[in-house]
């Protein structure tokens, strides 16, 4: 078991992504942080992934509030040990709009959440990380990083960001032997899907066959990803089996990204 005792933070660790990264992390013999905005689903998750308080614990934070991951982070280490890995699965995909009538404040909470937030639970983490000598991190960008979306701008850009900032982080941090990577995964069977059918976005069909006229490639493998084969990818760069891996892009698309 590769992850043995070790502790990890998933932020947005309720969702689907989460969820998966969280069984995976457990199956390897690891404790999971479920750090989400919202509580009642935080606990719940932590409660389904193991024995709350002794493998898992959640806990609300928001990735957009300092100070509320200060709590959050030091919850963690108070009721599960300290830190060794940081996942950062919390994201919002808000609907489509095109540039030209995209509203700020929508533009404003999508970068908010999905590059800023990765950025200060990522600064935590590693702050921590720094203290002890030794961790890991794991992004999670999207193929929307490479493939331009329309209607898509502030995600696209906001996922681009994270891609270019894990780089940057494993550049910085490699020196004292800790990691970090990214993942983008492709259109994967989440409740992030109910978002796919707005009038100037494309359906689940689309988005696997691809669509000309909205400039959507398709998925050669012909079907979305289930949220167990993120995690896979996932914990394999969380873990010591990675071990000569840093500052890697991931694409985990069923090829979507073939160029
Ligand atoms: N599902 C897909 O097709 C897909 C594709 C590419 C990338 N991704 C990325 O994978 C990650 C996980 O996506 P998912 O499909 O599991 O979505 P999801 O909606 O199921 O989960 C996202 C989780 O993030 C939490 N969250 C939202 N805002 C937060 C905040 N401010 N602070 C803390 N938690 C917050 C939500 O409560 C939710 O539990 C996201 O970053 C998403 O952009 C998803």
């Amino acid at each position: 078991m590769t992850l043995d005792g070790t502790v990890t933070v998933v932020t947005g660790g309720a969702g689907g992504i989460g969820m998966a990264v969280g069984r995976h992390i457990i199956a390897e013999g690891g404790k999971v942080a479920v750090l989400d905005i919202d509580a009642d689903r935080a606990c719940d998750a932590a409660q389904s992934l193991g024995s709350s308080g002794v493998t898992t614990a959640g806990i609300r934070a928001d990735v957009t509030d300092p100070e509320s991951l200060e709590d959050g982070f030091r919850a963690v280490v108070d009721r599960l040990g300290p830190l060794y890995g940081l996942v950062t699965c919390a994201g919002i995909r808000q609907t489509s709009a095109p540039v030209a009538s995209f509203p700020y404040e929508r533009w404003k909470r999508v970068l908010d959440v999905d590059l800023f937030g990765t950025f200060l639970s990522s600064r935590k983490a590693a702050a921590m990380m720094l203290e002890r000598g030794e961790g890991s991190i794991v992004t999670i960008g999207s193929t929307s990083a490479t493939l331009p979306r329309i209607g898509q701008a502030a995600y696209c850009t906001a996922k681009a960001g994270v891609a270019a900032f894990t780089k940057v982080l494993a550049l910085e941090l490699a020196e004292s032997g800790i990691r970090a990577n990214c993942v983008n995964p492709g259109s994967t069977a989440t409740g992030m899907v109910d978002l796919w059918s707005s009038p100037i976005e494309s359906g689940v069909e689309d988005r696997i066959h691809g669509n000309l006229q909205r400039f959507r490639a398709g998925v050669p493998l012909r079907r979305l990803a289930r949220p167990e084969e993120i995690a896979d990818s996932v914990v394999f760069l969380l873990s010591p089996r990675s071990s000569y891996i840093t500052g890697h892009v991931l694409a985990v698309d069923g090829g979507e990204s073939i160029i």
